[in-house]
């Protein structure tokens, strides 16, 4: 197959992690006989240095003609510290997400065998926990209309949502959970308090008939937040909107053992991008001691989600879970002093790849 990809490094940690998923992008493909072209381009803190934009308008029409764009991480904690920064790096993420149209994220909560000790959770806790949270990502308090009045004193953001846009991401986790072995899905809203909330929910209610083999079930965002830690393993899809899946999705990463194993697909109107939930970690940037089985394992979400190429995506998470095996893993996950560079990793993954 030809697979024709653009490559977004981005800031701080992403870089590096972005080298060694593309080694084992490549790894793949050597194997498989796909013929991979792929192109770089900036984006984040280092597109505003250079260009004086986050998400420059070359970037944009590169991801468009790409069939899928590997993303690592934006941010500087130069921006962080600095509120009063007119253009911030985050704001190129969301317009690459608002401009691609990529309305739904998907990010699986895995668990790793090998990582349990890892993991906050009590073991009997954690054991097989999988599911997926399905983030709406365009809409939502993060796109709507925001200030400042009162000469500055006040601040506003607004949380939108039409039915549209519920609808296609509810379609969307739906349809997913038809697909699963439990066939359930959790709607997460804070429907007693927000009205938003209440149109995701009388939505999701008309449409539940229409997927009679998944079973649908209605949580409050507070409940759920501690669902996730009291009763991980009872989940199996989770929809929820922008802000809610953002803070659920960063607590749920750790039920596995580490935030630096959680991969991401968002997909929606035109071209899908596969990136790790985790940010830019701007403290390692550099030294070549980040985790990058994120990036890797959201290469092995490329495969599957951009190219429905599934066994190709197996392969990948294979040699992930052999790396992991054979304690060949960054500082995070690590027992005392044994930990390998980003750079090893990468290396043991594609060269496993290329042996398997
Ligand atoms: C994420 C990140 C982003 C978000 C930030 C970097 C804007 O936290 O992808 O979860 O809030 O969506
Ligand atoms: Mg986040």
């Amino acid at each position: 197959m030809k697979m024709n990809i653009a490559v977004l490094p981005g800031d701080g940690i992403g870089p590096e992690i972005v080298e060694q998923a593309m080694k084992a992008v490549k790894a793949v493909c050597a194997k498989k006989g796909h013929e991979l072209t792929y192109e770089y381009a900036i984006t984040g803190a280092c597109a505003i240095d250079e260009v004086g934009e986050p998400y420059p308008q070359a970037t944009h029409d590169l991801c468009m003609k790409s069939d899928a764009v590997l993303f690592g991480a934006i941010g500087d904690p130069k921006f962080d510290n600095n509120p009063k920064a007119k253009v911030r790096p985050e704001q190129g993420l969301l317009k690459m997400r608002k401009d691609l149209g990529l309305y739904a994220n998907l990010r699986p909560v895995i668990n790793f065998p090998s990582l349990l000790h890892k993991s906050p959770l009590r073991r009997d806790l954690v054991e097989g926990v999988e599911f997926m949270c399905v983030r709406e990502l365009t809409g939502g308090i993060y796109f709507g209309e925001k200030g400042r009045k009162d000469g500055g004193d006040t601040a506003f953001d607004t949380c939108v949502y039409t039915r549209v846009e519920v609808e296609r991401i509810l379609k969307l986790a739906f349809e997913f959970a038809t697909k699963t072995e439990r066939k359930k899905l959790t709607v997460v809203d804070k429907a007693n308090v927000v009205e938003t909330s209440r149109l995701w929910r009388e939505v999701a209610q008309e449409m539940a008939p229409n997927y009679p083999t998944v079973e649908t079930e209605f949580m409050f965002v507070d409940n759920a937040a501690m669902q996730l830690i009291q009763r991980p393993g009872n989940f199996d899809v989770m929809v929820t909107e922008n802000m809610f899946g953002d803070i659920l999705t960063d607590e749920a990463s750790v039920i596995g053992g580490s935030l630096g194993m959680l991969p991401s697909a968002s997909v929606g109107v035109h071209t899908s991008v596969f990136e790790p939930i985790h940010g830019s970690y701007p403290q390692a940037a550099g030294k070549d001691i980040a985790n990058p089985l994120a990036t890797i394992l959201s290469a092995a979400m490329m495969f599957e989600y951009a190219f429905d190429l599934k066994e190709e995506g197996q392969m990948i998470r294979d040699a992930v879970n052999a790396s992991l095996d054979a304690g060949v893993v960054t500082e995070d996950i690590a027992e005392d002093g044994k930990a390998a560079k980003t750079s090893e990793v990468g290396d043991w993954v594609a060269d496993f790849i290329a042996k398997a």
